[in-house]
C-alpha cells in the first residue's frame, strides 16, 4: 500500500517504516502518526513478519510533533479531541520494534523512539525533550518513559532545560542499546532485526512482554509471570527443536508453534 509520509517494505521476515516527510525533519503530524499505525498492524497481522524497524533520514529520525499543525490549538481540542489519544501505537505493537535513528529524535521523535523495544543510534543522532522551550511539556512519555530508561537526574535535565544529548550520552545514560557508523545504520538495525525474526515467535512475543512488565508491576509479581511464560514454552514445538538442536550440534528450524 503507498502512504502518504512515510515508506514501507519488507526485507525477508523483517518489516521496515521510514518517515518520510524530509521537509519537515519527519514531524509527526497526525497524518504521519496515521499512516505509521496502519503500517504497524499490517506488519502485526502478517505472519511472515517477525520484526520490524523504524527509521528516518539521517538528518532526522524525528524533529518532534509538528509544531506548525498544534500551535493554534486550543485546551478543549487538545483535551477533548484527546489529540494524541492514537500517537502510542508503536508501544502497543507485540512484534519488536527496532529504532534505527540518525540525527534529531526531539521531543515526540524521541518518544516514538522510546515505544520502540530497542533503540540503535547513528553517531550523528541528536536526542532531547525541548518541549519546555516551546512553553509545553512532553506528551507521549518523555517525562515517564525516559525517566525509566536513564533515570530522574537526566530526564530532569533535558525536561527543564531542553538541551539535546548526543548518541554517546545516550549511550552510556541507558536510552540506546548500541551507536553505530552513521551510514551502517540501517543495515545494523536490519541485521539486529532479522536475528530477531529468525528465533521462535512465541518466545519472542513472550520475551518482550516479560522485559515490558517490569517497567509495570512489582518484582515479585514480574518474576512470578517470568516464570510462568518460561514453563509455557515448553509446551512450544519450537521449545523441542532449539533444546534438540543444539544437543545435536546444528541450527534450530523454529516453525512459530
Ligand atoms: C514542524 C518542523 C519541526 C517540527 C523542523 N521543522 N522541526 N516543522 N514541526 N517539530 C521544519 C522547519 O520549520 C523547517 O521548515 C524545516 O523543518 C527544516 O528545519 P530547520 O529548523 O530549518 O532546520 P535546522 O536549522 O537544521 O534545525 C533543526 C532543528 C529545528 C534543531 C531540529 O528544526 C528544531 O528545533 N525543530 C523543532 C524541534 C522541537 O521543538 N521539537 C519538539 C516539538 S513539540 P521550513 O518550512 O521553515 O523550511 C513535541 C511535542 C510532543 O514534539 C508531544 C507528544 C507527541
Amino acid at each position: 500500500m503507498a502512504y502518504e509520509n512515510i515508506i514501507v517494505e519488507t526485507r525477508d521476515e523483517v518489516g521496515l517504516i521510514r518517515l518520510n516527510r524530509p521537509a519537515a525533519l519527519n514531524a509527526l503530524s497526525a497524518g504521519l502518526v496515521a499512516d505509521v499505525n496502519h503500517a504497524l498492524e499490517v506488519f502485526e497481522g502478517n505472519n511472515a513478519i517477525g520484526a520490524v524497524v523504524l527509521t528516518g533520514s539521517d538528518k532526522a529520525f524525528a524533529a518532534g510533533a509538528d509544531i506548525k499543525e498544534m500551535k493554534d490549538l486550543s485546551f478543549p481540542e487538545t483535551y477533548l479531541e484527546d489529540f494524541i489519544g492514537s500517537w502510542d501505537g508503536v508501544a502497543r505493537a507485540r512484534k519488536p520494534v527496532i529504532a534505527a535513528v540518525a540525527g534529531y529524535a526531539l521531543g515526540g521523535g524521541c518518544e516514538f523512539a522510546m515505544m520502540c523495544d530497542i533503540v540503535i543510534a547513528a553517531e550523528n543522532a541528536k536526542f532531547g525533550q525541548p518541549e519546555i522551550t516551546l512553553g509545553v511539556i512532553p506528551g507521549s512519555g518523555g517525562t515517564q518513559r525516559l525517566a525509566r530508561a536513564i533515570g530522574k537526574a537526566k530526564t530532569m535535565d533535558l525536561c527543564l532545560t531542553g538541551r539535546l544529548m548526543d548518541a554517546g550520552e545516550a549511550e552510556r545514560a541507558g536510552l540506546v542499546s548500541r551507536v553505530v557508523p552513521t551510514a551502517n545504520l540501517l543495515d545494523e538495525a536490519l541485521k539486529v532485526a532479522a536475528q530477531i525474526a529468525r528465533q521462535s515467535r512465541p518466545a519472542v512475543l513472550l520475551a518482550k512482554e516479560a522485559v515490558n512488565l517490569a517497567f509495570e508491576t512489582s518484582l515479585a509479581e514480574g518474576l512470578k509471570a517470568e516464570r510462568r511464560s518460561f514453563y509455557t514454552l515448553f509446551a512450544t514445538e519450537d521449545q523441542k527443536e532449539g533444546m534438540a538442536a543444539f544437543a545435536e550440534k546444528r541450527r534450530p528450524r523454529f516453525k512459530n508453534r
